[in-house]
């Protein structure tokens, strides 16, 4: 990752949409020798010359001019060398309790407000005892082990908190994991995370480069590398280590306290972290944090936060899980670490709704252990020095090209510009112009009043636009289609193989067996890929209903949102026909969308007119798919399915623990009396909504009612 290559990162700031076809020959021929030079490096010498993210950045250049030229494709193009279709290397494994993550906090205030939170959602006084532990946050990755009866049966890592990888082989070379317990337990599950300490670290990336191997950016990769090792005797070759801190499913409990069944785990033989500590006040928790924040640098492994849980287990599941992170939990982040560069230019890119992003192209610089030659910029107004309410950031200071940039990240995250030195501040440096036109299809980019993002009007005729919808729908968290990557979606788009989500569908009928082109002969592929491809494309023809709406690709519909509109509607039939019908602003279903928990006005819109605009295309994917109804989370519970209203004071729980358990036992929670509403809970002071349900008829039931009703004594 040197700085060789950046200048022709960054002097590509040729318009694309203005280009003449000159320019495009000169530059595609450019393209076709850096990239080539850079895969040599990458693949063959094992000496990257240039960051993933900038690799990636020339190869999308490289596409969208030859969207733009076909005709001056290169026969050497580097668009034209797509690997196979990856190997299904490792199993998958599904969770039998799902790995969470952890929310986080940033500072002081954060901490204070998530104990405030939680004695809030229990409904418990200030001087109410809580207990916390405290403990350092690794920074590897996570693993669940599964034994049954004292023995270790499998291992599986994270993958996306649902479904991991089969790793089971590789975690058997770790000696940090014992293979025997010495319990009795049908069922213990067993997580933690697996780290690589810094001595190992260094001294594998010292092997590495002398074997003229790949070397490691850091310890996190280089454990993660490791683990991901087809072959078991390379996995045991790395030093792996291994501290265990949560538990998933459990045949009988370990214990009544986070803390008696961590020390539980340590005596089972798991490494548990020393500096676990139990706390009785936030004060005691911000200071257990200095405490470990002081020794991280002796360490010897890497810990990027400390982890603050309640201590009673009973509380615990009483506090329940937000969507992907408990309530009972918080990681509260060490700050971002920084550093100082110069930058060489700015870049934008659009992105799968049109939002024209500028990307920071930077001389590279090691902030905490990992270059950096990227940041974001977010938006003009971020490059002008000045917040989406105009209000200044910086004190006015804008960024300009040529300027010296504070870079700093926490975490997985982005790297972001904090700051900029106004001292050093070339003379020539000029303000930043932020485009009107978007670089890849030259159509007018605008900013629609109130938001923040200068977007492409383009649509789907803007190269970049409907290949990034593509890679969207393909993704991990949408279709995930075994093979099908944003690599090999790019290049079948490229070629005109698949210009939207529902030609992936007939990808067999128009170039499978017995068809004049077929995917076979393509480079990279063969008669054995071809036809997994196509059956693991057949095998994603029947499909969550939350994965296909977050597949869309809606602006602002997340894959919590999916998942929310998936439990309120259903079916896709029930989604669809409100889509339709939601559409009148003063219809019965608008006021319905807009209820849903964590739908606003704003996702509405954005819903709606997705629908309006692209509703035919939508439907003719979906006639091509099988969609599962979203299961009802507990279809068992007396209330599942259930609208109920909660009014009046409780007495034995919050209103808010009231609602999350209703939740999780899959009703839904409405904050009105209506003709849908199929129970009242009503505490004293119930006033005119028990009015509103005696003349509807709606069932009232007390709290007590409702407690013994959910079977809670
Ligand atoms: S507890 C709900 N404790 O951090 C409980 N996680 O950002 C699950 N991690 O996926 C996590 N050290 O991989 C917990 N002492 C610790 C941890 C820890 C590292 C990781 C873990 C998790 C991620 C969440």
């Amino acid at each position: 990752m040197t700085g060789q290559n950046d200048t022709d990162v960054h002097g590509l700031d040729t318009d694309i949409g203005t280009m003449n076809e000159e320019q495009a020959r000169a530059e595609l021929a450019r393209l076709a020798v850096h990239l080539q030079q850079a895969d040599i490096a990458y693949h063959a010498a094992d000496a990257p010359i240039m960051t993933d993210a900038d690799y990636d950045a020339l190869r999308r250049r490289n596409a969208a001019i030859e969207a733009r030229f076909p005709a001056l494709v290169r026969p050497d193009s580097p668009s034209r060398k797509i690997g196979a279709a990856p190997a299904d290397a490792f199993g998958k494994i599904r969770h039998a309790r799902r790995m969470l993550s952890l929310s986080n906090a940033f500072n002081d205030g954060d901490v204070a407000d998530f104990v405030t939170g939680i004695r809030r959602f229990l409904g418990v006084a200030a001087d109410f005892p809580l207990d916390f532990t405290a403990e350092p946050k690794i920074d590897g990755l996570s693993l669940s082990l599964r034994y049954e009866h004292g023995t270790l049966v499998y291992a599986a890592t994270r993958g996306d908190g649902e479904i991991g990888e089969d790793v089971t082989t590789n975690a058997r070379t770790i000696t940090d994991i014992p293979q025997m317990l010495d319990d009795t337990r049908a069922i213990l599950e067993v997580r933690g995370e697996v780290y690589m300490a810094h001595a190992d670290f260094t001294a594998l990336n010292t092997r590495q480069a002398q074997d003229r191997a790949k070397t490691f950016a850091n310890p996190r990769n280089a454990a993660a590398g490791s683990l991901r090792q087809l072959d078991p005797e390379v996995t045991r070759s790395r030093p792996l280590r291994f501290f265990a801190y949560a538990w998933g499913l459990v045949s009988e409990p370990l214990a009544t306290t986070q803390s008696d069944a961590v020390a539980k785990l340590a005596a089972l033989g798991f490494p548990t972290n020393p500096l676990f500590r139990c706390c009785r006040t936030v004060e005691e928790m911000l200071e257990t944090y200095e405490g470990i924040a002081r020794q991280r640098a002796s360490l010897g492994y890497d810990i990027d936060g400390v982890v603050y849980k309640l201590d009673d287990l009973e509380l615990q599941a009483r506090l329940g899980l937000r969507s992907t992170t408990p309530r009972w939990a918080i990681a509260h982040k060490f700050p971002a670490e920084h550093a100082w560069t110069e930058l060489v230019g700015i870049d934008i890119q659009v992105g799968r709704t049109g939002a024209l992003s500028p990307v920071a192209r930077l001389k590279p610089v090691t902030v905490g252990g990992v270059v950096v030659s990227n940041a974001t910029l977010h938006n003009e107004d971020y490059i002008a020095g000045r917040d989406s309410r105009g209000d200044l950031i910086r004190d006015g200071r804008d960024i300009r090209i040529g300027d010296w940039v504070e870079i700093y990240r926490a975490g997985d995250v982005i790297p972001k510009i904090r700051d900029i030195d106004l001292a050093r501040r070339p003379a020539e440096a000029q303000p930043y112009i932020f485009p009107d036109t978007c670089p890849e299809c030259g159509s007018p980019a605008i900013r629609e009043p109130g938001d923040s993002v200068r977007r492409c009007t383009g649509g789907m005729i803007c190269p970049a636009q409907a290949v990034e919808r593509l890679k969207h729908f393909v993704s991990r968290s949408a279709f995930d289609i075994e093979g099908l990557g944003a690599k090999q979606v790019e290049a079948f788009w490229r070629d005109g193989w698949i210009n939207s989500p529902r030609e992936i569908f007939t990808l067999r009928q128009r170039f499978g067996p017995g068809q004049p082109k077929q995917l076979k002969n393509r480079e990279g592929w063969g008669e054995k890929s071809a036809a997994k491809l196509f059956e693991a494309i057949d095998d994603k023809r029947r499909i969550p209903l939350a994965r296909l709406i977050f597949a869309l690709g809606i602006r602002h519909v997340g894959e919590t949102s999916a998942m929310m509109l998936a439990t309120h509607y259903a079916t896709w039939e029930g989604f669809r026909h409100a889509m339709h019908e939601a559409a009148d602003p003063d219809s019965l279903q608008y006021s319905e969308l807009i209820s849903i928990d964590g739908v606003g006005p704003v996702m509405a819109r954005s819903l709606l007119t997705a629908f309006q605009a692209e509703g035919a295309e939508i439907d003719a994917l979906a006639s091509t798919l099988v969609v599962i109804p979203a299961e009802e989370r507990s279809s068992d519970s007396p209330v599942a399915g259930k609208t109920v209203v909660f009014t009046g004071s409780l007495e034995r729980m919050t209103r808010a623990e009231a609602k999350a358990r209703a939740e999780e036992l899959g009703a839904k929670v409405a904050g009105s009396v209506s003709a849908k509403t199929d129970l009242l809970v009503a505490g004293p002071g119930a006033g005119s909504k028990a009015k509103k349900a005696a003349e509807l008829g709606v069932e009232v039931i007390d709290e007590n009612g409702w407690l013994s009703l959910i079977g809670v004594s």
